[in-house]
C-alpha cells in the first residue's frame, strides 16, 4: 500500500463502539435473525446462536479487531503486511468478496424498508387484515420496477456517505440512532407480549425443544453468529484499523457483541409474540417482519407513526451495515489497487448496482433461474453466511495462532502492556483449538462427511 494514503480515525471511544456497533447491528438482527430463527425450530435456534456468540463470535471479533489495528490496513492489505509473500491474502479477499455479494442482496431488503416507510407515512398500512399485509408484500416484492428503485436509491444513499468520509458520515448517524433503535425496540417489544396470545409467542422464542437440533440448524445458527457481528470477512478488520492506540479491543468486543445479541433478543421479543398472536406462521420466511410488524403497528394508538419511526430506525440500521460493506470494498480497492477514494467507490457501487437488480429480479420475473435449487438472492445469502464468513473465521483463528508470533497480538489486545488481557489462556484455547475445530466439524457434518465416516467405521 502506498504510504501517503491517509488514513482516517474515529474521532471519540463512544463514537467507535457506536460505530462499530452500527456495523454489526442492522437487518440481519432485526429481519434475518427472527426468519432464520422461525425456520429452524425457535428456541432451539436461539441457544445454539448464543452458544456461537460466545464461542466463536467474541474470539473471532477480538482476532480480527487486533489485526485491523496492528496493520492499519483494510482487509487484504492487513494479510499482506503481515504474512507477506504467502496465500493468507487470499483470506482478506475472501472478506471483500464476501462484503461485496452481501450488498449484493442486503441492499434490496435495505431498499424494501424505504418502500415501508413510504407506506407508513402515508398510512396506508393502517386498517389491512392480516392476508393484506402478505399479499400485498407478495406484490411488491416481486414486482420488477418498484423495489429496484428503492434498491437503487437505498445504494445512492451509501455512496453518498462513503465519499464524504468515515468519520463524520458514520460516527454522526450511529450516535443518534443506535439509543433510538434500542428504545423503539422496547416499547415495540412490551406492545407485542402484552397482546393475545403472545405467551405462544414467548415459548416458541425461549423455551428449546432439543430435538428440533441438527446439523442445518448449527449450520444456519453458526452463520447467523457471523452475518450479525460482521464477522468472518475482514469488516471488522477495516473498523478496527480506525481505531486509535487507545481503543480496549477486549471491551469492545464485549460491548458490541452485546447490544448487537440484545437487539436480535429484542427483534424476537417484538415479532414472535405478534406473529401467534396474528396466527403467521414463524416460517413464514423473508417476509416475516414485514408481514407482522404492520399489524402491531395496527393496534397502537397512533400506529402510524410508530411505524414510520420504526422503519426508519431500521432504513438507518441497514445503512449504518451497508457503508461499512462498502467500506471493504472500497478501501480495499482504494489502497491496494490503487484507484482515488472516489473511483473506488464509484467501482463498487457500479458492481453492486448490477448484483442487486439480479437480486432483486430472482424474487419475480428470474424467480425460475436457480442455482443448486436457490435463487440468485438466496444464493448469494447462503453462500456469503453459511460459507464464506464462518470460513473466514476459521482461517483468521489459524493465521492468528499459527502464523503470527504471541506477542505480536498480545501486545496489540493489552494495548502494550497497559491494560490486562483478561481470559488469555481461555482466549488461547478458543483461537487455537475450538473454534477452528467446532467450524470445521460443523462443515464437514453439514456436508455430510461426518455420517459417511460413522458407517465407514461401523
Ligand atoms: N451485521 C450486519 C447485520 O446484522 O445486519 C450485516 C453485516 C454488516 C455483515 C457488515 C457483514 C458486514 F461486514
Amino acid at each position: 500500500m502506498s504510504k501517503n494514503v491517509q488514513r482516517a480515525k474515529f474521532g471519540s471511544k463512544i463514537g467507535v463502539v457506536l460505530a462499530t456497533v452500527g456495523c454489526a447491528v442492522g437487518l440481519g438482527n432485526i429481519w434475518r435473525f427472527p426468519y432464520m430463527l422461525g425456520s429452524n425450530g425457535g428456541a432451539a435456534f436461539l441457544l445454539v446462536y448464543i452458544l456461537c456468540i460466545l464461542f466463536l463470535g467474541i474470539p473471532v471479533m477480538i482476532t480480527e479487531f487486533s489485526i485491523g489495528r496492528h496493520t492499519h490496513k483494510n482487509a487484504a492489505g492487513a494479510f499482506k503486511e503481515m504474512a507477506p509473500g504467502t496465500l493468507w491474502p487470499l483470506l482478506g479477499y475472501n472478506g471483500v468478496l464476501a462484503a461485496f455479494l452481501i450488498l449484493g442482496f442486503y441492499s434490496v431488503v435495505s431498499g424494501w424498508t424505504l418502500e415501508y416507510i413510504v407506506q407508513a407515512f402515508t398510512g396506508s398500512l393502517q386498517g389491512k387484515s392480516v392476508t393484506d399485509f402478505a399479499t400485498e408484500f407478495e406484490q411488491f416484492s416481486t414486482n420488477p420496477y418498484r423495489p429496484i428503485f428503492w434498491t437503487l436509491l437505498f445504494i445512492a444513499m451509501t455512496h453518498i456517505i462513503i465519499i464524504c468520509g468515515v468519520e463524520k458520515g458514520i460516527e454522526r448517524a450511529s450516535k443518534v440512532m443506535m439509543p433510538l433503535l434500542f428504545f423503539i425496540l422496547i416499547v415495540l417489544g412490551i406492545r407485542s407480549v402484552t397482546l393475545d396470545g403472545a405467551l405462544d409467542g414467548l415459548k416458541f422464542l425461549f423455551k428449546p425443544d432439543f430435538s428440533k437440533i441438527n446439523s442445518s440448524v448449527v449450520l444456519s445458527a453458526m452463520g447467523q453468529a457471523f452475518f450479525s457481528l460482521s464477522i468472518g470477512m475482514g469488516c471488522l478488520i477495516t473498523y478496527a484499523s480506525y481505531f486509535n492506540k487507545e481503543t480496549n479491543l477486549q471491551k469492545t468486543a464485549l460491548q458490541v457483541t452485546v447490544l448487537d445479541t440484545f437487539v436480535a433478543v429484542m427483534a424476537g421479543v417484538m415479532i414472535f409474540p405478534a406473529a401467534f398472536s396474528f396466527g403467521i406462521t414463524p416460517t413464514a420466511g423473508p417476509e416475516l417482519v414485514f408481514i407482522t410488524l404492520p399489524n402491531v403497528f395496527g393496534h397502537m394508538p397512533v400506529g402510524w407513526l410508530w411505524s414510520f419511526i420504526f422503519f426508519v430506525l431500521l432504513a438507518l440500521a441497514a445503512l449504518t451495515s451497508t457503508i461499512s460493506l462498502h467500506e471493504v470494498a472500497t478501501a480495499y480497492v482504494h489502497e491496494e489497487l490503487h484507484f482515488s477514494r472516489k473511483k473506488a467507490a464509484w467501482l463498487v457501487s457500479a458492481g453492486v448496482t448490477v448484483l442487486a437488480i439480479l437480486s432483486s429480479l430472482s424474487i419475480g420475473v428470474l424467480r425460475e433461474y436457480t442455482i443448486f435449487g436457490l435463487n440468485f438472492f438466496d444464493a448469494l445469502d447462503f453462500l456469503t453466511a453459511k460459507i464464506m464468513m464462518p470460513f473466514g473465521g476459521m482461517l483468521v483463528c489459524i493465521f492468528i495462532s499459527q502464523r503470527v508470533e504471541r506477542s505480536v497480538w498480545v501486545d496489540e489486545i493489552t494495548n502494550y502492556g497497559t491494560i490486562r488481557f483478561y481470559f488469555l489462556r481461555t482466549y488461547l484455547f478458543f483461537v487455537k483449538y475450538l473454534a477452528p475445530i467446532a467450524i470445521g466439524l460443523i462443515f464437514l457434518n453439514e456436508l455430510g462427511l461426518i455420517e459417511l465416516l460413522g458407517k465407514v467405521f461401523k
